[in-house]
């Protein structure tokens, strides 16, 4: 992998590889043989409930020599219940116990939505008032301690991480948001770029099966594909990272986990990528009513979540 593009530099200083695979409902026999291709990110969360076995698969390739620590990039995140500052360390703890980690490259607050401790399920009667500032000292103290080399946030708005710069004193290294070229966020974006935080885009194939989307059969994305003899998928995640932005595909598939990491030593002309940034906005797909209801004192829609974004 000699493309120039292949890691982006945070605000700490460090490199962070441009594509990393999402493992929401992914194995871990996917992520040795991602490892094994060369994958070299791995974006985890507690609230996946499979860091243990991700965990195992990281001890064997360390044990096998396949990989050493210090040149794999791990994330993993807050999850809504433990936004308690006494919690966080727990939380970050129970997780480095479950990879069987010293440290994480990155620890995101998964959600700008603190829910109820100990609530199982991301029903919206479990979401509570939040203080993200006392939230985020605490995350603070875990970049201070070196078991989180870099801390960010996930699915925040840009109006959410101004207040969070205001009152920071570590300012978040990565804001991690649903991106693809059916939700190509522009205004969010600009604000990460214009403050020097790094935007990370989960479901950038749009969430292909899981939620039925239909950004992969998007008749400009195929057009592009079919001009440059590559895939829809490849074409997607190679719009993002040309964008700026890293990349989290996830997929259990042997196959498809090659054809994702097949995107450097090839780029987009920007005549095609022009072509890209015009394909109709669709809607946010992730995050659609998980924690809003119209009775809610948190948020009643997902326009208040989203600060209209
Ligand atoms: P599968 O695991 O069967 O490969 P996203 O990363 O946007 O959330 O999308 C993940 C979904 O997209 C998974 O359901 C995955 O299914 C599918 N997927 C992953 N890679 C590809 C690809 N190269 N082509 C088509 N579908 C893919």
């Amino acid at each position: 992998m000699t493309d120039a593009i292949s890691f982006f530099e945070l605000n700490t200083g460090a490199k962070i590889p441009s594509i990393g695979l999402g493992t929401f409902s992914v194995d871990s026999t996917s992520i040795t043989t991602a490892i094994k291709v060369g994958y070299r990110h791995i974006d985890c969360a507690e609230a996946y409930s499979n860091q243990a076995e991700i965990g195992s698969a990281l001890k064997k390739l360390f044990e096998s020599g396949v990989v050493k620590r210090e040149d794999l990039w791990i994330t993993s995140k807050l999850w809504n219940t433990d936004h308690d500052p006494e919690d966080v360390p727990k939380a970050l703890e129970r997780t480095l116990q479950e990879l069987q980690l010293d440290y994480v490259d990155l620890y995101l607050i998964h959600w700008p939505v603190s829910m109820k401790k100990g609530s199982v399920g991301v029903q919206p009667e479990n979401v509570i008032q939040h203080d993200i500032p006392s939230t985020w000292r605490a995350m603070e103290a875990l970049y201070d301690s070196g078991k989180a080399k870099a801390i960010g946030a996930s699915n925040f708005s840009s109006k959410k991480l101004q207040d969070l710069l205001d009152i920071a004193r570590v300012p978040p290294a990565v804001n991690q948001v649903e991106c693809h070229p059916q939700w190509q966020q522009p205004k969010l974006h600009a604000f990460c770029e214009s403050k020097g935080i790094h935007l990370s885009g989960f479901s950038p194939l749009g969430s292909q099966g899981f939620l039925n989307s239909d950004v992969l059969k998007n008749p400009v994305i195929n057009l592009v594909a079919e001009k440059l003899g590559k895939t829809p998928a490849q074409v997607a995640l190679r719009w993002g990272i040309q964008t700026g932005h890293s990349v989290l595909p996830k997929t259990s598939n042997e196959a498809r986990i090659k054809e994702n990491f097949d995107v450097f030593n090839w780029s987009i002309p920007e005549e095609l990528m022009a072509k890209l940034s015009e394909i109709k906005q669709g809607r946010l797909i992730n995050g659609t009513g998980l924690f809003v209801h119209e009775s809610s004192e948190v948020y009643k829609t997902v326009e208040e979540l989203w600060d209209g974004e």
